[in-house]
C-alpha cells in the first residue's frame, strides 16, 4: 500500500510554531501581502528578511514533536512507500528522521534570484547580501511566496495519481494547489483521510476524519496502520 501524506501548520503547533488562520495565528497578526508576496518583497526587502530571520531563529530553535516522530516511524517501517510531502518551510520532519518534500520551501536555505543558486541561509539575511554564485544582490529566503508555483508539483501529481492512501494533517484546505490534492488522489482510487483539531474548510471531501491534536492522534494512526 502506497501512502502519501501532505501535512500542513497544525502538525508542527505544538513543537511551538505558530499556525497561519486560527485564532493568533500569524496572518491574523501580519499581512501576508507585505511579507508573503514578491510585490511585497520587492517594495520592502528589509521587512521581508526581518520577519524570515524571526521566523529562521523560532524555526531552528523547535524540537519535533510526537507526530514527526511517528510519521518518520511510518515511513521507516511502512512495508511500501511512505511520501511525506510538506507546506510546512520548517525542518521538524527531517529532525524527526524523516524525509518530505518541502513544497513550499524552506526557511534554512536561500536562493538567488538571478542565476537560482541555492545554499544554506545564515541566521539573518538582509538585502546587502551577494549571491555566493554570481555575485549579484538578488537573494531571497527560499520560500515559495503567494503568487509564485510551489515547488515538486509534477513530482507531487505522480505521487498523488498512484496513491492508495492519501493522509491531510493538520492543514487548513484553503491554499492551492495543496488544497486540491485530495481530490487528485480520490480521483485515481485513494482512500482519504483527514487528521486535524477541528473540521476544515475541505472535510467534506475526505473518506474518514480523525479529530484531535496530532501529537496525540497521528501515533495512534501510525500504529494502527503499521498493525495493518
Ligand atoms: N494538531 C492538528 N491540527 C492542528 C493543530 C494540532 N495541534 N493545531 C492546529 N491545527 C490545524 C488547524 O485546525 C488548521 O486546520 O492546523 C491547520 C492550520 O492551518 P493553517 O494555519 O491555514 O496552515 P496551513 O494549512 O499549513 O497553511 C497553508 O498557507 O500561508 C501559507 O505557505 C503557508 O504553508 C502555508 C499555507
Amino acid at each position: 500500500m502506497k501512502i502519501v501524506i501532505l501535512t500542513g501548520a497544525g502538525v508542527s503547533a505544538e513543537s511551538g510554531l505558530g499556525t497561519f488562520r486560527d485564532k493568533d495565528g500569524l496572518w491574523t497578526k501580519v499581512d501576508l501581502k507585505e511579507v508573503a508576496t514578491p510585490e511585497g518583497f520587492a517594495k520592502d526587502p528589509d521587512k521581508v528578511h526581518a520577519f524570515y530571520n524571526m521566523r529562521r531563529k523560532n524555526a531552528r530553535a523547535a524540537k519535533p514533536n510526537a507526530a514527526h516522530f511517528a510519521l518518520a516511524r511510518l515511513q521507516a517501517e511502512h512495508d511500501g512507500p511512505v511520501l511525506i510531502i510538506t507546506q510546512n518551510v520548517d525542518r521538524l520532519h527531517a529532525a524527526a528522521g524523516s524525509e518530505a518534500l518541502h513544497m513550499h520551501g524552506r526557511h534554512d536555505l536561500a536562493c538567488c534570484w538571478t542565476c537560482e543558486a541555492r545554499w544554506d541561509a545564515p541566521d539573518e539575511m538582509s538585502s546587502a547580501d551577494q549571491c555566493p554564485s554570481c555575485g549579484s544582490t538578488t537573494t531571497r529566503p527560499d520560500i515559495v511566496w503567494f503568487g509564485e508555483i510551489p515547488q515538486y508539483l509534477d513530482e507531487i501529481a505522480r505521487h498523488l495519481a498512484s496513491a492508495d492512501l492519501f493522509a491531510a494533517i493538520g492543514t487548513s484546505g484553503q491554499v492551492y494547489p495543496a488544497a486540491g490534492f485530495v481530490s487528485e488522489a480520490k480521483r485515481h482510487g485513494a482512500r482519504t483521510v483527514e487528521i486535524n483539531l477541528l473540521a476544515s474548510d475541505i472535510s467534506d471531501l475526505f473518506d474518514e476524519h480523525i479529530v484531535g491534536p496530532a501529537t496525540e492522534v497521528v501515533p495512534r494512526w501510525v500504529d494502527g496502520l503499521l498493525q495493518g
